[in-house]
């Protein structure tokens, strides 16, 4: 039987342990009771409840304006919901960049108040003082290296990073002090296949690859854009496995059409 079919739920033991034995590990974004539930149930590894709620759930045009208060208040209705995978929560903007007591009590609000069991942030050596900080209250911290939308201003664009030499080489050295610092994980985002093959290779802890190739350790992807219901958002990583916003007008729709002609609620559908 797989690792993840043996385990009766996932902590971060366990993905080492997958790692360790070459299975892959899949992780979806989730920020409500009901989706979670499916996710869970359908056997994703982590839900991650991604600041990405600021695009998807709230319709911003970047991560930056989510708050602490609001992803507590998405991760509270997944915890509810996972039975088996791990929850991880992203740290939104301005929580915990450049103040590591800052940091370290709004991973602590994170984890008291929604009974997440770890939290993700964006960056390399520019937070690893809050990154350490953290990990001094023993809550498990996931890194994020390569594209990291809070940095979108900075960054100009949503196109692949690390494709020079010395941003490679960053990641390279970001990759490492993470793993050295006691970062359970971390996702690497939009950087080319070869790099984060190499990069998964060279360090000990599992990688979660998003537009960065097979050769990471893991998988994630955001789900509203695997269901099919961001149809405005088609980046060459991204695999739809469903129109599910085609069906969800086609049902609606025909709702619609049933009301309008009177056909629902028919006989068996009224007391
Ligand atoms: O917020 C998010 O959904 C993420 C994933 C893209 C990794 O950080």
């Amino acid at each position: 039987m797989s690792i993840h079919g043996k385990a009766k739920r996932i902590t971060t033991q366990v993905l080492q342990e997958m790692k360790n034995n070459g299975e892959k590990i899949a992780m979806l974004t989730a920020y409500d009771y009901s989706m979670a539930r499916i996710v869970d149930a359908a056997g994703v590894d982590i839900i991650l409840v991604g600041d990405s709620a600021s695009n998807v759930m709230a319709g911003h045009e970047t991560t930056l304006p989510i708050t602490l208060d609001h992803m507590i208040y998405h991760a509270q209705g997944v915890v509810r919901a996972a039975k088996k995978a791990l929850v991880v929560v992203d740290l939104p903007f301005g929580t915990y960049q450049g103040n590591s007591k800052q940091a370290l009590n709004s991973s602590i609000r994170i984890m008291k108040e929604s009974g997440a069991h770890a939290v993700k942030l964006e960056g390399g050596a520019e937070v690893r003082e809050s990154i350490e900080r953290i990990l001094t209250a023993g809550i498990p911290v996931m890194g994020h290296l390569g594209l990291t939308p809070q940095s979108i201003y900075k960054f100009g664009t949503y196109t692949v990073r690390a494709k020079e030499a010395a941003e490679a080489e960053a990641l390279r050295s970001d990759a490492a002090m993470l793993e050295e610092i006691g970062c359970f994980s971390l996702v690497l985002e939009k950087v080319p296949a070869g790099l984060a093959t190499e990069v998964s290779k060279s360090i000990g802890i599992p990688t979660v690859g998003i537009g960065a190739g097979g050769g990471c350790d893991g998988q994630v992807l955001v789900l509203h854009d695997m269901l099919g219901l961001t149809l405005d958002f088609s980046p060459q990583f991204l695999r739809r496995y469903l129109d599910m916003g085609e069906q969800m007008n086609s049902a609606i729709s025909q709702y619609v059409a049933d009301v309008r002609s009177r056909d629902f609620p028919n006989e068996s559908e009224q007391y």
